[in-house]
């Protein structure tokens, strides 16, 4: 494992223009590029699909059933806010610790040192607790992070952010809202539902137990809810497709475990058993009071947020494979789907990949990250660039080189591909390791 810095490596930085560093203009908005710079063009093109708001996709399609199912309960719901934030915003206003990975340039994207491309939906928490004139808000965004490229991650992808808002000592508001939340027969296997704190997932000074108790009972009452309604429709839409599998007629399971958020405590997670796996869905937790007060809340107020993923979810409801295939142009996906309307995707046609293999010396002088290799192939190759997989790595037992093997498939959605123009997209690839990282092909 490569050690990740807070703070940009020569290695990290990587840039796409010349050497003359010319600034980014989006949406009308220039960014002075600097060395934290290493946002790619064809990801700032993403920024336009917005396919949230598209009521005719999967994204746009689960966004609208989620909103549907929280209607009249108090929350706002905000879908438009911008993809750029500052570095405050998406880090500093939620207590993230200066070494925090999730900072570095190898996770995130930069425009330059103080502007990014949201890394979650929590990026806008404070401003929708300072904003939202209902107790509770909704935000629904795409997302962007550098990640591995396969079947299940994608550098751009949406989430779903909740919160609500309470006033200290209002047990009974509390009471009556989880109350309110309409009864499920969700299966909760959840150890902590009593006694949410714990040494490793400790309560809040300012709250009494009481408080901390209730205010946990209804964040996880209300994503239960939520998790029930959309794979309830998950099965309603397999059975209508002709599945007879016998997890259809079972009741969801769900399971609440431990987890760390900065701006949060105590903290959990959600999994959901799904066709014999358990799949994490979503990261939430109690707010950690100083967001409330940065908030301009007071320090009489307590909250609670979460923050679902909603690709992998669409993915399953859809019966989507790969979720490239949100992002496809292809008018063989779209025409498939519409508003309102859960059916299952019909594969078309597969067309075999290309692979192709790339083995150097490292140069000692720069770090090469798994990430950045992922990217110098997505900037070359776009969608596709299937997977990228580090197959081999050895030291020289006398020189102490270190060597390493990326293998690398092609592979389109759409079309077969040619040999001799994965040829040229894959030497341009080694070129650019050469130029940036100064490896040694072997
Ligand atoms: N932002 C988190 C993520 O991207 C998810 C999350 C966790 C959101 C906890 C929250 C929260 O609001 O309280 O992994």
């Amino acid at each position: 494992m490569f050690k990740i810095s807070a703070r940009p490596l020569r290695s990290a930085f990587v840039r796409y223009s010349s050497n003359t560093v010319k600034p980014i203009v989006v949406d009308n908005k220039s960014y002075h590029a600097d060395e934290w710079t290493n946002v790619p063009p064809y990801i700032l093109k993403l920024i336009d699909r917005k396919l949230h708001k598209n009521v005719n996709h999967p994204i746009g399609i689960l966004h609208d059933l989620i909103r549907q199912n929280m209607e009249g309960m108090g929350y706002t719901i905000y879908d438009n806010f911008h993809p750029i934030v500052s570095r405050y915003q998406n880090f500093d206003s939620l207590g993230f610790p200066e070494d925090h990975v999730g900072r570095s340039t190898s996770d995130t994207y930069y425009l330059n040192k103080d502007y990014l491309l949201r890394t979650h939906t929590s990026a806008h928490e404070q401003e929708c607790f300072i904003n939202s004139k209902t107790p509770g808000y909704l935000i629904t965004a795409d997302v962007y992070r550098r990640d591995e490229v396969d079947r299940t991650h994608y550098p751009a992808f949406h989430q779903l952010e909740g919160a609500r808002v309470y006033d200290k000592g209002d047990l009974e508001q509390i009471q009556q809202d989880i109350d309110a939340i309409p009864q499920t027969n969700i299966i909760v296997e959840d150890p902590f539902r009593e006694n949410p704190v714990t040494p490793n997932n400790p309560g809040q000074k300012y709250m009494t137990d009481e408080e901390i108790r209730l205010v946990s009972t209804h964040l996880k009452k209300t994503v239960e809810y939520l998790v029930n309604q959309v794979f309830e429709r998950a099965r309603e839409s397999a059975k209508k497709a002709g599945s007879t599998e016998p997890y259809l007629n079972e009741p969801l399971k769900v399971r609440w475990v431990e987890a760390y958020f900065p701006w949060t405590s105590p903290s959990w997670e959600i999994e959901v058993w799904w066709k014999g796996e358990w799949l994490e869905c979503c990261g939430c937790g109690v707010v950690q009071q100083q967001v409330l007060l940065n908030s301009n809340l007071g320090d009489q107020k307590i909250s609670w947020a979460f923050g679902i993923g909603l690709d992998r979810i669409a993915m399953l409801l859809f019966d989507i494979p790969d979720i490239r295939l949100f992002w496809t142009q292809d008018e063989r996906f779209h025409k498939q789907f519409k508003q309102g309307e859960i059916n299952t995707f019909v594969p078309y046609s597969k067309y075999p990949g290309v692979k192709r293999d790339v083995s150097f010396w490292l140069n000692r002088d720069y770090k090469l990250h798994a990430n950045d290799v992922m990217e110098i192939v997505r900037n070359r190759a776009g969608d596709l660039a299937e997977s990228v997989v580090n197959v081999d790595e050895f030291t020289h037992p006398k020189t102490g080189k270190k060597s390493q093997c990326y293998r690398i498939n092609y592979q389109s959605m759409d079309r077969n591909l040619t040999n001799s123009e994965i040829n040229s997209i894959h030497d341009k690839v080694v070129e650019d390791l050469v130029n940036r990282f100064k490896v040694e092909i072997r």
